[in-house]
């Protein structure tokens, strides 16, 4: 951890770093420098702990049971949602579902959305979606008859305003927007995105995938219809997520999935569906890991702070800098005030390459078409080596970066 010990800003990084076991292993015999927490962040102790706290002390079915288990577990989970009321900004819990993560809610929205839409309604994304933004919405379009509008994006990496403007017609329907790139980092306006699409009396979701990780969210101020975030990316477990719908829109929504917990009476011949949000919540929740989450929240609370977030971005400058030192690096997303991570394209060597070439000095970055496909096209690529920056990276992690990619290019060349 010595050797780890240099910060950029002031923050100590180390006592964070210390609180993530995997980080000390060892890749290819070298010090594992994970770049790679925008597709999935480590876990803190707290975190793991939780989990095998849940499971070891005070597992049970939750919102069925009767016994003190039962109720235990039923009120670490709902615990759970208050936390991602607060995280959010919500103004009630019953304005978050709980579920698998962003792609779930989308899901859950476009399918609930798209059943009163008819052949040539429109739906507004833009081109730095990644799939699970996009792919939902194409299921509408395929069933449907749907029309997707896409909002381009500029040379530097911003939604173009303008164009946004501009697509709305008296047949658009519903936007569906990402606040933050998962491959640019562009950090969109979130407010602005829906203060446009209220003025044609559109409703908004947001895709919080991203930005929620690297600074707080405030629902009520943006004003947006929903938001979905996932909490693999928020130093919590895997499959746990929410959707956060303002005010009766969970009332106006019809069912998600089918099954128990999302009802109050079943018969032969009827249902009748549990109030919201449970009414979206069918089946066994990932109990452990939706009041780990929890616990993950508190986490960040504590320790993902405005120094941290500040650390983070001081890092990708550093990085970004390197990057623009060398010769023959296209860095994809220039915007001011972008998310910390950066992602370029590397003259005459494959994405793919470079990044095994890294791997073998311990770096993990990821390469490819970041779920991204209709972003690559409009940059005419077809894959770029992304990093992204966590609380709990360091400068040596961006020299580590800086000459592994250094190496691999002189193995390449
Ligand atoms: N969407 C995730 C990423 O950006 C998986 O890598």
């Amino acid at each position: 951890m010595t050797a780890l010990a240099r910060t950029l800003s002031g923050f100590d990084v180390n006592a964070v770093r210390a609180q993530f076991p995997i980080l000390s292993r060892q890749v290819h015999g070298k010090p594992l420098v994970y770049l790679d927490s925008a597709a999935s962040a480590q876990k803190p102790e707290a975190v793991i702990n939780a989990l095998g706290d849940v499971w070891r002390g005070s597992y049970a079915n939750v919102h069925r049971g009767l016994h003190t288990l039962a109720n235990e577990a039923t009120e670490a989970f709902e615990a759970t949602r208050g936390k991602l009321a607060a995280f959010l900004g919500a103004a009630r819990s019953e304005e978050i579902v709980l579920t698998r993560g962003t792609t779930e809610a989308i899901n859950l929205v476009a399918s609930g959305i798209g059943l009163d839409l008819k052949e040539g309604d429109e739906i507004i994304l833009s081109q730095m979606e990644h799939h699970s933004n996009i792919v939902p919405w194409h299921f509408l379009r395929e069933r449907k008859g749907v029309v997707i509008k896409w909002v381009p994006v500029t040379d530097e990496g911003a939604l173009d305003i303008e164009g946004y403007r501009a697509i709305f017609t008296p047949r658009t329907k519903m936007v569906a927007l990402t606040h933050m790139s998962n491959v640019l980092g562009t950090l969109n306006d979130a407010r602005a995105l829906t203060e446009i699409a209220h003025r044609h009396g559109v409703p908004i979701l947001l895709d919080g995938s991203q930005a929620a990780v690297h600074g707080p969210v405030d629902v009520a101020a943006i004003g947006c219809d929903f938001y979905a975030i996932t909490g693999h990316k928020l130093y919590g477990p895997n499959a746990t997520g929410a959707l956060y719908a303002k005010g009766d829109w969970l009332e106006r929504l019809p069912a998600f999935m089918g099954g128990g917990e999302m009802i109050s009476e079943v018969s032969e011949d009827a249902v009748v569906y549990a109030a919201p949000p449970h009414k979206f919540e069918a089946g066994t929740p990932a109990i452990a890991d939706v009041i780990a989450l929890g616990t993950a929240l508190d986490w960040m609370g504590a320790h993902a702070t405005p120094e941290a977030i500040a650390h983070e971005h001081a890092l990708m400058q550093t990085a970004t800098d390197g990057l623009q030192a060398m010769d023959g690096i296209r860095i994809l997303g220039t915007v001011p005030g972008k998310g910390p991570m950066v992602s370029f394209v590397v003259e005459n060597a494959h994405a793919h390459d470079i990044a095994q070439l890294m791997d073998r000095y311990g770096l993990a970055v990821r390469a490819g078409h970041h779920c991204a496909h209709p972003l690559m096209k409009r940059f005419g690529v077809t894959a770029s080596v992304r990093a992204s920056f966590a609380v709990y990276n360091t400068a040596d992690d961006v020299d580590a970066f800086l000459d592994a990619l250094r190496r691999a290019r002189e193995f390449l060349i």
